[in-house]
């Protein structure tokens, strides 16, 4: 493997299935995290339900996306000094797709942060449709990453 020339060395197939483990944590919270606000939509603001709802979603965005996002990062940019990728087409298209997901990543805490200040949405349609943004960003980054089509 080409990854085992550069200053990982040995560690670097280590490195890239940390990578892996966190881009999937990463990507299962933002898939939960929209629903949770789907969820939480109806649900008058001051309620005990409210809440609940106001609790798991700090939880989720505390304790997995933020610190997922965090370590997906680290172990990513490690993996490309590695391998000198910043010299390749695939990778600028994959930082690109990564800043986008990230935005999102920023999108979405920002909004849970709307419902925890009494902010409700006449309806759930944005949020459904904000929430097909990580599987489109998943398929394009796993080509990116698999293929290298440039
Ligand atoms: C956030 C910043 C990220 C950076 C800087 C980054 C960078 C990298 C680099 C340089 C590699 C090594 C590629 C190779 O060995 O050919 C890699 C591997 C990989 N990354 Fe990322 N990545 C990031 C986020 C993500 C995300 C969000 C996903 C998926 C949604 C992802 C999916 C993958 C996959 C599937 C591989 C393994 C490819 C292989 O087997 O070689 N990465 N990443």
């Amino acid at each position: 493997m080409n990854g085992m020339i550069g200053f990982l060395g040995a560690a670097y197939p280590w490195v890239k299935a940390a990578h892996l483990i966190f881009v999937i944590f990463w990507i299962a919270g933002l898939f939960m995290l929209p629903r949770f606000y789907i969820y939480h939509q109806p649900v008058a603001p001051g309620s005990p339900e409210d809440a609940l709802w106001l609790d798991r979603e700090s939880r989720l965005r505390r304790i997995i996306i933020t610190p997922a996002m965090v370590i997906v990062w680290l172990f990513g940019l490690m993996l490309a000094f590695n391998i000198g990728a910043f010299q390749e087409g695939w990778f600028h298209a994959k930082l690109l797709a990564v800043i986008a997901l990230s935005g999102y990543h920023g999108w979405a805490v920002a909004y849970g942060k709307k419902f925890a200040g009494g902010h409700r949405p006449r309806s759930d349609k944005p949020l459904r449709l904000m929430n097909e943004v990580p599987g489109i960003a998943t398929a394009i980054i796993v080509i990116l990453v698999i293929v290298k089509p440039f």
